[in-house]
């Protein structure tokens, strides 16, 4: 870093967090003057018991509920216009988005597109479209029910083109939620399967933060304890889950994504195109790409790779101690430690390595990374 350089330090959000935190939603709603309500999620958490008690309890205290559930897995720009057809339709005045990252990241994308009316796309931070965000956002919360992305504190959201299944990332800090309802009792349900890959996005966030190119020091600070939490908790989480374990996933995901601001790096970009492409859950592409990612960053940057040594106490406190933890780690919570265990075929890995250099996240990589890279490290975890 050059000291005569002025950067700038963004942090986030108030987060109401604890067991029983979603309980407030009604009082704060009021405390707001907001009555009529778009509730954003997916179809599965549409049928959970809690969504259903969340909507009754905003429902009894006379608030007019609108839900939208109309989403892909990996969600695509025509979910953004549905939903943003169900606002106009209903007259809302405010949007609550409860779910894992696909429900919150299609939730933000509403909240941009209802007074930014150009295609979607134009607003694609990765050509600058940033700029376009220009005009006022309605009341945004965000209630996650994941542990895994953070997207509920986050500027962005991850949302692919129909037809090309590109990944686009739409970005403004007019695009954060207001509010954050945190409540670690709504994860209680998530299947180890989940949990096991929705924590292991959030640990990459945390890793390939600290790990980015760009200088934030506060970024690593946090970056660094959510690693900790991480690797206190996961396995807990996953196999024989408590209050402590969920509520430390919870907090290592926010921390994961405040500390994404700083830049991810070549670990999503493997991972977007397995999503795009093949509809393979984020987490689990996250996961399984991780520790071979970590392996291609040592090299130039052992200081880094020892304090997340440090970080999970390790014996070995070098860079290979750090992947074979993680391959370890991964073993534990039954992660497969091979692309070709989660769908992947032989003949897709040049496709992937096209999209994977297309790419936004890997330009904040420690290290350039160019297409025979990413086929070459495609090759090693197939
Ligand atoms: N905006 C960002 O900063 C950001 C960062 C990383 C990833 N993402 C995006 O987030 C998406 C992935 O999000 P995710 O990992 O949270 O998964 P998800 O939202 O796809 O949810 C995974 C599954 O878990 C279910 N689920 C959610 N909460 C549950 C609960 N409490 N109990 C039982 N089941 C539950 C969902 O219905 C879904 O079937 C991807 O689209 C990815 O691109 C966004
Ligand atoms: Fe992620």
């Amino acid at each position: 870093m050059n000291f005569n350089q002025v950067v700038q330090f963004n942090f986030p959000t108030t987060i109401r967090f604890g067991a029983g935190a979603v309980k407030e939603l009604p009082a704060y709603i009021k405390q707001n003057k907001l009555k009529n309500l778009l509730v954003v999620t997916d179809p599965n958490v549409a049928q959970l018991l809690f969504f259903k008690e969340i909507i009754n309890n905003l429902k009894q205290h006379d608030l007019s509920v609108e839900v939208f559930k109309e989403i892909h897995k990996n969600p695509v720009k025509s979910d953004v216009y549905k939903g943003t057809e169900v606002w106009d339709q209903t007259q809302r005045d405010c949007i609550i988005g409860i779910g894992g990252g696909a429900a919150l990241d299609v939730a933000r994308s509403i909240l941009l597109r209802i007074n930014h009316r150009e295609d979607l796309f134009k607003y694609d931070d990765l050509i600058g479209g940033d700029i376009y965000v220009t005009n006022e956002v309605p009341h945004f919360i965000t209630i996650p029910t994941t542990a895994g992305t953070g997207s509920e504190v986050g500027r962005s959201a991850i949302i692919a083109d129909d037809v090309t299944h590109q990944k686009k990332i739409l970005f403004s800090p007019k695009l954060m939620a207001k509010i954050v309802f945190a409540d670690p009792k709504l994860t209680f349900d998530l299947p180890p399967a989940i949990t096991a890959a929705t924590g292991m996005d959030a640990l990459t966030h945390n890793m390939e933060a600290l790990l980015a190119k760009n200088y934030h020091p506060m970024c690593d600070g946090i970056a660094l304890e959510g690693i900790r939490l991480i690797s206190l908790s996961i396995e807990k989480a996953v196999n024989n889950p408590d209050l402590k374990s969920r509520s430390q996933m919870l907090l290592a995901s926010m921390m994961g994504a405040i500390a994404f601001q700083k830049g991810l790096g070549v670990v999503h970009s493997l991972a977007h195109p397995l999503s795009s492409l093949l509809d393979i859950h984020h987490g689990l592409a996250n996961a399984v790409n991780l520790p071979y990612g970590m392996k291609f960053n040592i090299e130039g940057f052992e200081e880094k790779f020892g304090r997340i040594a440090k970080t999970l106490e390790l014996k070995d406190e070098s860079g290979q101690g750090v992947v074979d933890y993680l391959f370890d780690l991964n073993n534990k919570i039954k992660i497969p430690h091979k692309l070709r265990d989660i769908n992947v075929k032989q003949e897709h890995l040049d496709v992937l390595a096209d999209l994977a250099i297309a790419d936004f996240a890997h330009p904040n990589n420690p290290k350039p990374v160019s297409r025979n890279d990413f086929r070459k490290l495609y090759e090693e975890a197939y």
